[in-house]
């Protein structure tokens, strides 16, 4: 059996919270033409609603944001039980219209507690708020736009040394039959033998077919690293491999760690109004099947990621970020020392953040 989210995991608004919180995201939509704001626009939009966050919320969002946490948060509430949404969008990168407008204001404004919201211009056309729907054609794909297939095990953009530290999904439709699975790094029970194998740089991780990009080459990576209270992961049931095919050890540990993140999984099935928040640095996530309908009932959540880096965030001088790969050596704030950083391998980029990619 799975494990639940705990108490210390979740926080639910009052009626009356969610009532003020709504009704300033609204305001704001009437404030401003919402279509024609640029991801900077939304963004800068979005922190006006902060007045009308309940404080135990900004301290729920700071502690996740500290580590203080425990990898996982559930916001119940966040949106209105009764309000009317319209059809579920029928493709990842359509714009935010109606109501959705003002929903993205709400998850924007959590995002902003966490870091600054971002995304890759390689990801569904760019889009800084994206919905996570299912697509016709893609229901068996490895992407948030499948339905009847498993979507396994894996980190947001593994591939990238500039991966999310957190994302943020926010239920504007539910499907009870989609469960949202999620297993912490500190949670693994693992002999030592198996650790020591996951920490060595010696596998290589894919880029995922969400992306749209000439350069697919994959990058070396270890597994699993840091303090054994807080360790930190990077896994993918699919495009993650050992570097060395003809290795033992490496596959067998990739085996044991995929069995152990079932075995001590947590799942929960998103509902209406929840916004889950997900450390993508220190927990692996994955979501059961479910039959899509497409007949505009179909589950729909909203989707942002966030750099919780400000100087990295900087680096890049834009919010939608022109490559997974890293950031141009002309930009970052190690050009200016020459180090080339463009040039650099995945693992040496990575040690620059604090990490092993
Ligand atoms: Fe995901």
């Amino acid at each position: 059996m799975p494990a639940q989210l705990t108490a210390e995991q979740t926080i639910r608004l009052t009626p009356d919270e969610t009532k003020a919180l709504w009704e300033a995201a609204t305001d704001l939509t009437r404030s401003e033409d919402v279509a024609a704001l640029d991801a900077d626009g939304i963004t800068e939009l979005a922190c006006g609603l902060t007045a009308a966050v309940p404080p135990r919320l900004l301290r729920a969002l700071h502690r996740h944001r500290s580590g203080a946490g425990l990898d996982a948060l559930l916001v119940a509430g966040l949106l209105p039980a009764d309000q009317e949404w319209g059809p579920t969008p029928r493709g990842s990168a359509e714009p935010l219209t109606g109501p959705a407008q003002a929903a993205a204001l709400c998850l924007l404004n959590a995002a902003l507690q966490l870091g600054e919201p971002f995304t890759f211009s390689t990801f569904y056309s760019g889009r800084l708020v994206q919905h996570v729907v299912p697509v016709p054609t893609m229901e068996h794909t490895q992407t948030s736009e499948s339905s009847s297939g498993m979507l396994d095990w894996h980190v947001e953009d593994g591939f990238s040394p500039d991966r999310c530290d957190h994302f943020a999904l926010l239920c504007v439709r539910g499907e009870t039959a989609a469960h949202t699975r999620f297993t912490s790094a500190r949670d693994l029970e693992l002999p030592d033998e198996v650790r020591e194998v996951l920490r060595r740089p010696t596998f290589l991780m894919a880029p995922d077919t969400a992306h749209e990009m000439s350069d697919r080459r994959p990058v070396a990576t270890a597994v699993l690293w840091g303090p054994p209270e807080a360790p930190e992961i990077c896994y993918d049931a699919h495009y993650l491999t050992p570097a060395e095919q003809q290795g033992g050890h490496e596959a067998e540990a990739l085996r044991l760690l995929g069995r152990e993140l079932d075995v001590k999984r947590v799942e929960h099935a998103l509902a209406p109004g929840e916004l889950l928040l997900l450390d993508n640095r220190r927990t692996v996530h994955a979501r059961t099947p479910f039959s899509a309908r497409g007949d505009g009932t179909d589950r729909w959540l909203l989707r942002t990621m966030i750099c919780s880096s400000l100087p990295r965030f900087r680096d890049h001088r834009t919010r939608i970020w022109s490559s997974p790969h890293g950031v141009p050596a002309s930009n970052g704030r190690y050009a200016a020392s020459g180090a080339p950083a463009r040039e650099a391998s995945a693992l040496e980029a990575s040690t620059r953040e604090g990490g092993t990619r």
